[in-house]
């Protein structure tokens, strides 16, 4: 069975960052959407934050009227936010913990405690026509309470297995990404769309593509500060590439 193919949605959170630093307009997120689409990308993810750090609700609006791939926006679970998404329509709104309260222990939405919570705020923005992805742990009990929830999509939280990788913790990254692979097999098993992201740069994203049951990757910081040395569109290009050369090898 050949795999289907991996989207790379482009996170532009941190262009935003850059440009709050100073104040104004520049640089704007939405040239570098514009221009990561032009270089590859399949899709374009923002993270509107409550405390508005770097995207803002212009941003979004911008985003959602100025490209001609998919919107992400993702976004905590409360109720300032689902009217926001509502009103917006991005083609999908992925769910992500903010405060200590709403994540579990290791950092993904908190989907067995939040479970009551989150069903009907799910449930709501699909009646939006918004598609909804969770961004949850690699674990096996958070993607059971994600279909329980009823998101059609699930996104992994990589940032344990990258953070294992960067501090050189060979057994503990063997494990983290034993999870991921585990995690994704039982998603696509249950019938979720599996997405990954945190974290991710050329080697892990090649890395991750090995697995076929992950359609989508979500890839921001490194991408941004890549840009800073060989320019946004190179970046994006050769993320493509390893993703592309990781895809090849899936099993
Ligand atoms: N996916 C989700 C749900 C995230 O919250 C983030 C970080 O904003 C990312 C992907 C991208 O992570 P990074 O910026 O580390 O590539």
């Amino acid at each position: 069975m050949t795999a289907p193919p991996l989207r790379l949605g482009v996170n532009v959170d941190h262009v935003a960052t850059v440009r709050n630093a100073r104040g104004g307009a520049l640089p704007d997120p939405v040239r570098a959407a514009l221009l990561a689409i032009e270089a590859g990308a399949d899709g374009i993810t923002a993270h509107l934050r409550e405390d508005r750090r770097h995207i803002r609700d212009e941003d979004m609006q911008r985003l959602r009227r100025e490209i001609s791939k998919p919107l992400n926006f993702e976004m905590a679970a409360t109720a300032q936010m689902l009217d926001i998404a509502l009103r917006v329509k991005p083609h999908a709104a992925c769910l992500v913990p903010e405060k200590r309260t709403e994540r579990t222990t290791e950092g993904g939405l908190d989907v067995i405690g939040a479970h009551d919570y989150l069903r009907p705020f799910v449930d709501q923005l699909r009646r939006g026509g918004v598609r909804v992805s969770l961004f949850i742990e690699p674990s096996l009990d958070a993607i059971d309470a994600a279909r329980s929830i009823g998101a059609p999509v699930v996104e992994l939280h990589t940032g344990a297995w990258c953070h294992a990788i960067e501090e050189g913790e060979s057994d503990k990254a063997d494990r983290e990404f034993g999870r991921i692979r585990v995690a994704a097999a039982r998603a696509a098993e249950i019938g979720l769309e599996c997405h990954a992201g945190h974290g991710l740069d050329f080697a892990t994203a090649r890395k991750i593509a090995s697995l076929p049951q992950i359609v989508e990757l979500n890839i921001g910081h490194f991408l941004v500060g890549e840009a800073i040395f060989s320019g946004l569109a190179a970046a994006v290009r050769d993320m493509r590439a390893a993703m592309d050369e990781g895809r090849a090898h899936a099993r």
